[in-house]
């Protein structure tokens, strides 16, 4: 990894309601500090696309709007993580995860396999937003591009602005879906903000996204991050 010679283990995670732009801020921090980021929302619907038994499985917890079960979350994040582009010069491990962990005991995982993190950033928004940001939201299957219909308009109608691709309307983002991932975020999700007290940084999400992003990287700096 470049860019973040400034600490050793870099080990980052980005916790938020659904729609709060996780995927979003990721992409501005991949482009600022080249980080290794790992969304396993994209992982499982990769997996999915490509018809793997994994993925099988986790498509139909998604489409109800369900976590799916820890055991395959966290094997697929232990062996995701021990690839190369998820390590140091000296081996240690580097990474953003976006949407993992998501509950208690995934946080354990990440302890007992000596992963836990030395940043958290929540990013915070109210639910009656998330619901217009994720109705609103069209995706690029071919390069992940996320763009949305009001905040984040492609060029051409339906045609991803980056690769060309045709955009999709996820299939969990229709309203009662939404609601039920609202649901799942609250009961299973937010216990995280106690777990990691002190150590999450609040970013106020509900503003712009280069605001946003802008708030993030400060944070990011004040906790040695440089690029
Ligand atoms: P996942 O894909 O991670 O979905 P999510 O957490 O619900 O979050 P999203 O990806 O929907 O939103 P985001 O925060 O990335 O927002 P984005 O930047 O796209 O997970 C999907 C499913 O997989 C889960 O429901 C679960 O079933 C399963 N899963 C995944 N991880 C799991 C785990 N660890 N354990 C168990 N199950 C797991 O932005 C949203 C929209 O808003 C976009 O259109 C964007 O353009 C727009 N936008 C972004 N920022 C702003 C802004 N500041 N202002 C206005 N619009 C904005
Ligand atoms: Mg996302």
């Amino acid at each position: 990894m470049t860019g973040i010679a400034s600490k050793r283990s870099q080990k980052i995670i980005l916790v938020g309601p659904p729609g709060a732009g996780k995927g979003t801020v990721a992409k501005g921090l991949v482009d600022r500090f080249g980080l290794c980021h790992l969304s396993t929302g994209d992982m499982l619907r990769a997996a999915s696309a490509a018809g793997t038994a994994v993925g099988l499985l986790a498509k139909t917890f998604m489409d109800k709007g369900a976590l799916v079960p820890d055991d395959v979350m966290v094997r697929l994040i232990e062996e995701r993580v021990q690839q190369a582009d998820c390590r140091a010069a000296d081996g240690s491990p580097e990474f953003l995860l976006d949407g993992f962990p998501r509950t208690l005991p995934q946080a354990d995982a990440l302890q007992e396999r000596g992963l836990a993190p030395d940043l958290v950033l929540f990013l915070d928004v109210p639910g009656d937003a998330i619901v217009r940001r994720l109705s609103g939201r069209r995706t690029c299957p071919a390069c992940g591009n996320v763009h949305h219909v009001e905040f984040a308009p492609a060029k051409v109608d339906g045609i991803c602005d980056r690769c060309g691709g045709a955009l999709v309307h996820r299939s969990d983002d229709h309203e009662a879906t939404i609601r039920k991932r609202l649901d799942a975020f609250e009961l299973q999700t937010s216990p995280l903000v106690q777990r990691y007290g002190a150590m999450i940084e609040r970013v106020e999400a509900a503003q712009r996204p280069d605001a946003v992003l802008a708030a993030v990287v400060a944070v990011m700096q004040r906790h040695g991050y440089a690029d």
